[in-house]
């Protein structure tokens, strides 16, 4: 039997009942492929059912605020994936008539879409001959073909198979089945060989030892930086700003700062506070300490309780003053709904 059939066959009976596999169509498609990036499928899901009811068309997502955009994926994490859909959006509404490319050179030149992303849309969705090359299939791959190192020559061997393997009737099903062995059976630290429909062909089974492949190389140690913020009081309401850098750009929370020193955190902050909106504050007692990991670093941020103290002059942030029953307005990244949950009602009030 070939390779596909016995992945094909085995995909048919035992894949996972998901709602991104209910609906085939482009943009349901594109959705959960874009959510799927680096995120579990058991996240997913609540955040596609609600994305989908909310904007049910490319139309819907072209005509959108970011900020509504931004709030719906509040939590999921990696917000470029939001804002370059929701600039593609715009192009495939502008420039080809609301309708989702179905061309690889033109699809995989919308913001945000690469190999992976072109491919899964455009083989699920089209039926299109193309790959779908994620982190999952990569280790299922490197498994099967024996690979141990993960080097560029050995992805383009497994890039090579897998065209070689894909079923010309069903390359989109071929694709998922892929995405779902490496899920499902395949998985990093205890492989369920014995469940395997493509087990007899595998080098890494074969060899007795398939954790051997491919071989990890150890992740380097991300280092960890402290923060100073600040819960700014004005009657019942707190400041917020929205994020001008790149990391979480478009989202919202509280003023706060990047320091190296336990001693002047109240003093940086005043600092930072006058720096940007010419506002003096009070700095009272500290709330409590939240930790967050983001890809790259561990953040630590110390939360002061702060009153304002005067009024702001020449704001160099976007800003609001809102009150507690309105965060829900507004996309704030993790870290600061762990802050929000540390503050007790009293705060809210002076
Ligand atoms: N991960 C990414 N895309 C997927 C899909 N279509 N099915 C299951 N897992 C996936």
């Amino acid at each position: 039997m070939k390779v596909s059939t016995s992945i094909l066959n085995w995909f048919d009976k035992t894949k996972r009942d998901l709602p991104f596999r209910k609906n085939k169509n482009p943009y349901n498609v594109w959705v959960s492929e874009i959510m799927l990036q680096q995120t579990k499928v058991e996240t997913v899901i609540p955040y596609y059912n609600n994305w989908i009811k909310k904007f049910p068309d490319i139309i819907s997502v072209s005509k959108a605020k970011e900020n509504d955009l931004l709030k719906s994926w509040e939590g999921l994490g990696y917000y470029a994936r939001c804002r370059n859909f929701h600039k593609a959006a715009k192009i495939i509404c502008k420039d080809y008539n609301s309708e989702i490319p179905q061309s690889w050179d033109v699809f995989r030149n919308l913001p945000g879409v690469g190999d992976y992303t072109a491919g899964a849309v455009l083989s699920i969705a089209f039926k299109k001959p193309f790959i779908a090359l994620d982190g999952n299939v990569k280790r299922v791959m490197n498994r099967v073909t024996g690979r141990r190192k993960l080097s560029k020559y050995n992805t383009n061997y497994i890039k090579k198979t897998l065209i070689k393997w894909l079923d010309d009737n069903r390359p989109g099903d071929f694709n998922e089945a892929m995405m779902e062995l490496g899920a499902c059976i395949c998985t990093p630290r205890r492989p369920r060989c014995n469940d395997c429909p493509i087990n007899s062909v595998c080098v890494a089974y074969n060899s007795g030892n398939p954790l051997n492949y491919p071989k990890y190389i150890k992740k380097k140690s991300i280092p960890n930086y402290t923060f100073v913020g600040g819960l700014i009081r004005s009657q019942n309401k707190i400041l917020i700003q929205k994020r001008d850098q790149r990391m979480l750009f478009g989202l919202w929370e509280i003023p706060n700062k990047k320091t190296n020193s336990d001693k002047a955190i109240k003093k940086e902050l005043k600092n930072y506070i006058m720096k940007n909106y010419g506002l003096n504050i009070l700095v009272k007692e500290q709330l409590g300490v939240i930790n967050h990991s983001y890809s790259h670093f561990n953040m630590d941020l110390v939360l002061l309780d702060c009153v304002k103290d005067g009024i702001i002059k020449n704001p160099q942030k976007t800003y609001k003053w809102i009150k507690k029953s309105e965060i829900i307005d507004y996309p704030f990244h993790k870290a600061n709904h762990k802050i929000f949950s540390l503050f007790k009602n009293d705060y809210w009030v002076i």
